[in-house]
């Protein structure tokens, strides 16, 4: 029976020649319907930051389910998960929920733009921000960034996207006062495959407060995950909009905006018609901050305050890049395992700096190479038939619940795999 598109509900699930399919999953585990244990670093796409069923949240969202899970109303878990996100992350003066972070995304634009009354957006080349129309397409020649047909072109004709790292381009952007806002995955493409230059981010904010620019940081991945206030709050660089999602719902569906109530404020009731039928910024959305998601997102929220669950992801973080590298070195193949925090990518096939004395791309080593799809394919599969669940092929999350013997065995599949594909003349 075919139902599903490819026979998957998400593009990268998409595996050759199949996909897994799950029964149930635990902590840092899952299974499959013929009974194979993986070790998961999917981890429902960087969302479960405490793992899967996490003993906390699976009691808080049971327990809400049985208070009913939408009232079509105001509720003490909402306002306890807004404050929660305002705690932590550094910009955020006020919140708005939506239901994923792709419509996160495209409220922060909309915010933007009706904030600034200006029509562009700019991006950056292979910075990912979900799949709505503003951000997932640019016009053909102007970057070598992934398209989507059945995007108008009069859409495009406002998106630019630019290659990261390079403010002259972006000072050149943004001269000219027509820029809404600035959207970034604030570590570098695709969570940090091309990581950004260190100055950059601080440059950034300079350029678009001296041009009136909105600067969004898009930290869907990295909210409370590369520290429990993200990316800004390791940095100490603070935009005007943050998009949020994934660990924030705490493996439940949801996302938000959060940044200056200024802008936020494009969303409030007025005494005044004109405003609220003319000038607002209108914002309905049935699952909006719903007590299921709440409840999940705010025990995650209070779960990861502390930053112990970071230490600890971290390190096994760490420890797992540093021994994925040493296979490379010990089996001749070249390429280089590299990350932040608890995220890591794997480039193998290709000649490329190894991280020394740390898990980041060498601060000196320019942009890391790309790996082919074909490549990717085959670590997947292969990691796959040696019982781990990378994330699209090519790298993953580790998590508060991870352990040790995760790593070794993670470690013993990857020198497998590493094996094969070189006996089969793939690197
Ligand atoms: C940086 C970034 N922004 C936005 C999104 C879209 O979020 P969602 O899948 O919840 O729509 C993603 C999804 O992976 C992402 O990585």
């Amino acid at each position: 029976m075919r139902t599903f598109p490819s026979g998957v509900t998400h593009d990268i699930r998409y595996v050759s020649p199949f996909p897994i399919f799950v029964e149930r999953a635990l902590g840092s585990r899952k299974w499959d319907v013929d009974g194979n244990e993986y070790v998961d670093y999917v981890m429902g796409h960087g969302a479960l930051f405490l793992g899967h069923a996490h003993p906390d949240i699976t009691r808080a969202v049971v327990e809400q389910a049985g208070r009913g899970t939408h009232y079509g109303a105001n509720h003490r878990l909402e306002l306890e998960w807004g404050e929660r996100v305002r705690e932590l992350v550094p910009s955020a003066e006020e919140v708005r929920f939506t239901s994923s972070g792709t419509e996160a995304t495209l409220m922060a634009v909309r915010l933007a733009r009706a904030y600034t009354g200006r029509d562009k957006l700019l991006k950056f080349d292979h910075h990912f921000h979900g799949w709505q129309d503003y951000v997932a397409g640019v016009r053909a020649p102007e970057s070598d960034s992934p398209r989507s047909p059945g995007i108008p072109d009069g859409t495009l004709a406002n998106t630019i996207s630019i290659p990261q790292n390079d403010l002259s381009l972006v000072e050149e952007r943004l001269r000219d006062g027509e820029v809404a806002a600035v959207i970034l995955e604030p570590t570098g493409a695709s969570w940090g495959t091309l990581p950004l230059r260190e100055e950059f981010l601080a440059g950034l904010r300079e350029l678009t407060s001296r041009h009136n620019t909105v600067l969004i940081f898009d930290e869907v991945v990295t909210g409370f995950r590369v520290s429990p206030g993200g990316v800004q709050a390791r940095y100490g660089i603070t935009p005007d909009l943050t998009t949020l999602a994934k660990i924030l719902a705490g493996g439940l569906p949801g996302g938000a905006v959060a940044g200056k109530a200024d802008i936020l404020s494009m969303l409030e009731f007025r005494d005044d018609a004109g405003w609220n039928a003319g000038m607002r910024v209108a914002h309905p959305g049935t699952f909006n901050a719903n007590p299921l998601s709440a409840a999940a997102g705010s025990t995650m929220l209070q779960a990861v305050a502390t930053g112990e669950h970071h230490r600890h992801a971290d390190e096994l973080n760490e420890r797992l890049i540093a021994e994925l590298n040493a296979v490379l070195e010990r089996s001749g193949v070249s390429g280089s395992v590299y990350g932040l925090a608890s995220y890591f990518h794997i480039l193998i096939g290709k000649e490329a700096p190894r991280p020394s004395g740390g898990i980041e791309w060498p601060d000196d080593a320019g942009e890391p190479p790309r790996m082919s799809g074909a490549v990717t394919a085959a670590l997947k599969r292969g990691m796959l038939n040696h019982c781990v669940d990378l994330m699209g092929g090519a790298g993953g999350f580790t998590s508060g619940v991870h352990t040790k013997e995760d790593i070794d065995l993670t470690v013993e599949a990857f020198e497998a795999t590493v094996g094969e594909m070189r006996s089969e003349g793939v690197v």
